[in-house]
């Protein structure tokens, strides 16, 4: 299957989409504090999503190939863990950082977004792997342009990361998106510039690295989802869904609570990049 190109009313639709999801995320910031658990934090983003906005959450009973289905609305993924975590029991305490990543349906099309969340005080070396990791999304965001290639966002976000002494995970990656949620192309998170495909209007995917403290190796959970460093050290995820638009890029996934761009990627001089 190859790339699909969105029309005008795809885009449209999926500016609602991502706008939807990022307030999802506006919305949880608040109670994301020492003493609620994760469970609770995907009770609240559910009604929210199903009552308040009319959206499906699209991680609900997932089930890729091979996945048995994902049985909450959100992932949420703390400290070690580095992606699908699985909502339930546990109790986030200060000092915790957090990735809340939110996946909603509206009309049919696909909204995916994920931010670090703070629970209190974060610890130096937490606040820094945080910072860092949102800098590599914009720098990756930042190569998004029409006639550039998927190899130029791999590339930069690898550079960033490595250059703080950071490892770039390789076994999952930034996707396709619009009436599927995971569709072609790959996007991955490290590489070199001017290789993989090129970059046409009209193209929407996500940006979605995922950087590790320590070394890049990870594992599997027996939940058969929740993925975690295989050395423990801390893991952190930032993720927006882009269009590839007739210039440079507009980022889908945009609410008033949005943290700003990194300030790497506003160096680049590019205004477009917060529609
Ligand atoms: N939202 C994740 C992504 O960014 C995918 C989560 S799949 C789930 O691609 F089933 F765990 F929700
Ligand atoms: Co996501
Ligand atoms: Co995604």
């Amino acid at each position: 299957m190859a790339i699909v190109i969105k029309t005008p009313e795809d885009i449209e639709r999926m500016r609602v989409a991502g706008r939807l999801a990022a307030e999802v995320l506006d919305f949880i910031e608040p109670h994301v504090r020492p003493g609620t658990s994760t469970g609770e934090l995907d009770r609240l983003c559910h009604q929210y999503m199903v009552e308040v906005q009319g959206t499906v959450p699209a991680p609900l009973n997932y089930a890729p190939p091979g996945y048995t289905p994902f049985p909450r609305s959100i992932c949420t993924s703390v400290n070690h863990q580095v992606c699908h975590g699985i909502p339930g029991e546990r109790v986030l305490k200060n000092g915790d950082i957090v990735n809340i990543d939110i996946t909603v349906i509206k009309d049919g099309y696909h909204g995916d977004t994920s931010r670090m969340f703070y629970v209190g005080e974060p610890s130096v070396a937490a606040r820094r792997l945080c910072e860092v990791t949102y800098e590599c999304m914009w720098a990756g965001i930042a190569q998004v342009r029409p006639g550039g290639f998927l190899g130029d966002i791999g590339h930069a976000i690898q550079i960033h990361a490595e250059k703080h002494g950071f490892s770039v995970v390789r076994e999952f990656c930034g996707h396709g998106i619009g009436r599927r949620f995971h569709e072609e192309p790959q996007v991955l998170h490290y590489g070199k510039p001017g290789t993989l495909d090129r970059l046409l209007p009209g193209m929407i995917f996500t940006v979605e690295p995922m950087i590790n403290a320590g070394r890049r190796e990870i594992r599997e959970l027996a939940d058969g989802w929740t993925i975690v460093t295989k050395d423990h050290s801390l893991s952190a995820q930032w993720e927006h869904t882009v269009l590839v638009t007739e210039t440079s890029v507009e980022v889908l996934t945009v609410s008033p609570g949005m943290p700003a761009p990194a300030r790497t990627a506003r160096a680049e001089g590019r205004s477009t990049i917060a529609a």
